[in-house]
């Protein structure tokens, strides 16, 4: 696999100013494969000093950046769509590698990932300002909307490419210059789209990556600097509030998309079959490690039995194992502390009175795999509804009316999503405007789409990622007041 290949042979430096650079004081970040839990390479770990040079690079390249056409900024992400789409197989492979998911799901990423590309290549001739007669005519009120200027981005592991490219696509497209963190778990995928950009005609300094496993000492010192003017992050709700906080003494703008605990509701009229389609979805998609997966599924009494049990079954079928295995559907989770976390929620669990149907252990394998797990008979006060689980562990809890399923199911600080299965379309939209979350999968078990809003409300996020809204996260209004 070439681009493996080159990141093995020693790319795996920082990307900052178009230059490929070592970190300053030589630090390093082990790349681990989690089907094996073995190094497969090492990549420059940023510090203050390359950050500082990072936030040059992308100042040193904001005017020319803004200033290029649209349509120019436009044609640069069409091209890149392409050599990603080109490039799939391997993109994929090296999502497996460092991440672990399946090669089918992996593909599927990438694919994803490649239309954010191209529906920003599409939005970025689209920056409409408006101009209007003010309501006493003394003038005339122009708005037009202006990159915000360079903005920091910070990714998560769950989707090494899909995430970086729902950030990136966005910005280029409003104009802005940018320094891209991805996490320290997966940092060879954004390396790897960071050169396609290149290829695809981007200017020196417009993106600049630098992995870290130094966030502490990097991240505050960006945000501090008066050059820095966004920040997009997507991630825990806990590290979110922390940034929040960093970027709020500085005034800086932000658009966060943070944590999730996703209701996924069956009522009693609810075409089954269809149900435990969607809930292993909405579950199993990403090996349930996704901030919109479903994280409590609260089934009709009246249907729990046959709900559990086809949802016993389909979980027992999911074949585990390495991502690039023919056949696999589930991988490892991402690293250890995550394979430890899904023993722990399971543990505390059924301590607190539920059963497992599935599952409910971590198979006597090397890497960080853990079963598929069904948990039944959970009450409702049972802690594990109010983690954020992030792996493949399903807890089931029962429900007789659609006012109480509601309170449970608002019952969280979180609001990014929420799932329904329903017959009956009137009950499906009046619990779709009940439910507290940004967005509602209703009869369906995912929803991403480049061309949808996608965000939460509560502590779930701030902003929206995606859609036209999407590249006014990186567009400031102006307004100019006019005669003539
Ligand atoms: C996420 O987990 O944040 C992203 C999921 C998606 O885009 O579908």
């Amino acid at each position: 696999m070439e681009i493996l290949d080159r990141l093995i042979d020693g790319d795996g430096r920082l990307r900052i100013g178009g230059e490929r650079i070592t970190a300053s004081d030589g630090s390093g970040i082990d790349v681990l494969d989690p089907a094996t839990a073995e190094v497969i390479t090492a990549v420059a770990s940023a510090g203050p000093a390359d950050a500082a040079d990072a936030i040059d690079a992308a100042d040193s390249a904001a005017v020319s950046w803004s200033d290029t056409a649209p349509r120019e900024r436009g044609e640069i992400l069409r091209r890149a769509y392409e050599l990603m789409v080109n490039r799939a197989n391997e993109f994929a492979e090296l999502i497996v590698l460092e991440m672990g998911k399946s090669f089918v799901e992996s593909r599927g990423e990438v694919l994803y990932a490649a239309e954010f590309f191209r529906w920003f290549s599409e939005e970025s001739v689209r920056n409409i300002g408006t101009i209007q007669l003010s309501p006493s005519g003394d003038k005339r009120i122009l708005s037009i909307d202006q990159p915000v200027g360079v903005s920091l981005l910070i990714t998560p592991w769950n989707f090494p490419a899909a995430m970086v490219t729902r950030k990136i696509g966005p910005a280029l497209a409003a104009g802005c210059t940018m320094i891209l963190k991805p996490a320290s778990d997966t940092p060879l995928t954004a390396l790897a789209m960071t050169d396609l950009l290149s290829e695809a005609g981007l200017p020196d300094g417009v993106v600049n990556v630098i992995p870290s496993n130094r966030s502490s000492m990097i991240v505050p010192k960006i945000l501090a600097d008066p050059r820095v003017r966004k920040l997009s992050f997507t991630g825990s709700t806990e590290v979110g509030k922390i940034l929040l906080r960093e970027a709020g003494s500085h005034v800086v703008n932000c658009s966060m998309e943070l944590g999730g605990n996703s209701p996924f509701i069956v009522f009693d009229d609810a075409d089954i079959e269809a149900a435990v389609e969607g809930a292993m979805i909405a579950k199993m998609r990403n090996g349930g490690q996704s901030c919109v997966a479903a994280n409590r599924l609260y089934v009709h009494e009246s249907v729990r039995d046959e709900f559990s049990r086809a949802f016993v079954t389909a979980m027992e079928e999911v074949q585990l194992g390495p991502g690039m295995d023919p056949g696999v559907d589930l991988g490892p989770l991402v690293n250890f502390s995550a394979q430890q976390d899904m023993s722990e929620f399971v543990g505390s669990s059924t301590a607190s009175g539920s059963t497992v149907a599935a599952g409910g252990r971590a198979p006597d394998s090397p890497g960080f795999f853990y079963l598929p797990t069904v948990l039944t008979e959970v009450g409702n006060d049972d802690p594990i509804l109010s983690q954020e689980i992030f792996g493949p562990v399903a807890p089931i809890v029962t429900f007789e009316s659609e006012d109480e399923v509601i309170s449970m199911a608002n019952d969280t600080v979180h609001g990014l999503a929420s799932y329904l299965y329903t017959n009956d379309l009137t009950k499906g939209m009046r619990v779709s405007e009940a439910i507290e979350s940004g967005m509602v999968g209703l009869n369906r078990g995912v929803f991403s789409d480049p061309a949808a809003p996608f965000g939460g409300v509560k502590q779930s996020g701030i902003g929206r990622e995606g859609a036209h809204v999407g590249m006014l996260e990186f567009l400031e209004t102006k307004y100019i007041a006019a005669d003539w």
